[in-house]
């Protein structure tokens, strides 16, 4: 199959042309990739079967994991959804269109195709002018995954879903870089209390102004037991889940619940080893000086035995050190800046073929939490604390 990528410009009459073309694929039944304000999607017309198991194969996608159904106008909403909870309705209208995707039990109109067999469907109004018009075009409901084959690093750019995706897809719309670069939060809002599933650039302290208490999906904050062990003896590198202090990016009721032996995530996507670089990533936690100290040593070390080394730093810190492909993530001045670029950064990793990155670690209260969730997945949950 060829695929055709679209560049969108400045030409409102020309981008309307191409998003007609594009909505017609979906209606059609085709797949065509799109920019949102998060990461670039892989959109199926949503209330169609076969349209949706498209979506599995072109991605490699296990077929147990549900997509989200992205919507442009809050009236499509009830067609798809049994009943809107007022507390999501809140968050409609405070947050959408948005980064932010809640969960609600479906109707009869969303086919388990899409939901990955669930009782629930996922919803996001996404913040994005090309996929607001496509939605609308093709019909008001698309179903849409993060446009990358199933286990690679979320797509921010056009060229990462072409990277990915040449040949398997018609069409591609070329939107340039993405505004957030990681995946809308996720709110579940099927069950009483509302609870994040997948943390992303709305916060929970964001959503608490407006709804009151939400909860945290405990298993969001353990490694998930298929990686238990995995790294077991490897020098210094330990588990986090490790740590008795309670002060790291694990506190001890976590590594309690670890020990307990582990909890399923609610959001079946994130029990996967999602957003991987093909080169094996080593997160370094501790204190600014020591953790340059650790990474100057272990490139160093890295290099004598052969290993090519990426490192991950910011632009405080990129000067410091003193071997290794150094790259910088963004300031930590203004974490929405780390939050863009660490996608690209793993897959310029994987062009430049390293054979291990070295990254500082990202975990703070606000956006820091989305960063950190992304980042010790990518990184199988190998820390090294100093
Ligand atoms: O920002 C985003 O959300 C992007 C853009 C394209 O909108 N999309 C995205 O989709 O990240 P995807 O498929 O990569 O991630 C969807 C996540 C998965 O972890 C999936 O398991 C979860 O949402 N999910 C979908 N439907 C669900 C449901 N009914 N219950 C629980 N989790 C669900
Ligand atoms: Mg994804």
């Amino acid at each position: 199959m060829k695929t055709i990528i679209e560049k969108l410009t400045y030409d409102e009459q020309k981008n309307r042309a191409i998003i007609q073309t594009a909505a017609r694929l979906i209606q059609e039944g085709s797949l065509v990739a799109f920019p949102t304000e998060t990461v670039y999607g892989l959109g199926a017309d949503a209330l169609n079967p076969q349209a949706s198991r498209k979506i599995y194969e072109a991605k490699g996608r296990p077929s147990d994991n549900p997509l989200i159904v992205h919507i442009s106008n809050m009236e499509d909403l009830e067609k798809i959804v049994l009943h809107i909870p007022p507390k999501a309705k809140k968050m409609a209208e405070q947050f959408w269109p948005g980064p932010l995707t809640m969960i609600f039990e479906k109707s009869q109109a969303v086919p388990m195709e899409t939901t990955g067999g669930l009782q629930t469907v996922a919803v996001r109004m996404p913040d994005h002018p090309v996929a607001l018009l496509l939605i609308q075009a093709a019909g008001g409901y698309i179903a849409a995954p993060s446009a990358n084959t199933s286990g690679r690093p979320s797509p921010t750019l056009a060229e990462h879903v072409a990277e990915d995706l040449d040949g398997r897809i018609p069409m591609i719309l070329d939107g340039g870089p993405v505004g957030i670069g990681l995946e809308s939060t996720i709110v579940d809002f099927s069950e009483d209390t509302p609870m994040v599933l997948r943390p992303g650039y709305i916060t929970p302290s964001m959503i608490e102004e407006v709804i009151g208490t939400v909860e945290m999906d405990p298993a969001l904050l353990q490694a998930p037991l298929a990686w238990q062990g995995e790294h077991a003896g490897s020098g210094s590198a330990s588990m986090q889940s490790g740590k008795e202090d309670g002060k790291g990016i694990l506190g001890r009721k976590e590594s309690q619940n670890l020990e307990q032996g582990g909890l399923r995530p609610k959001a079946p996507g994130m029990k996967y080893r999602h957003y991987a670089p093909k080169a094996e990533l080593i997160l370094v936690d501790g204190s600014q000086e020591k953790v340059q100290e650790k990474i100057n040593f272990l490139a160093k070390e890295g290099i004598a035995a052969g290993k090519r080394i990426g490192i991950i730093g910011t632009d405080e810190t990129k000067d410091l050190y003193k071997s290794g492909i150094v790259k910088s993530i963004g300031t930590r001045v203004k974490e929405d800046t780390i939050a863009q670029h660490l996608y690209g950064i793993l897959r310029e990793f994987d062009q430049l073929e390293v054979d291990r990155i070295y990254s500082e670690s990202f975990s703070s209260p606000g956006l820091g939490q989305a960063v950190m969730n992304r980042m010790l997945k990518a990184a199988g949950h190998h820390v090294i604390e100093v």
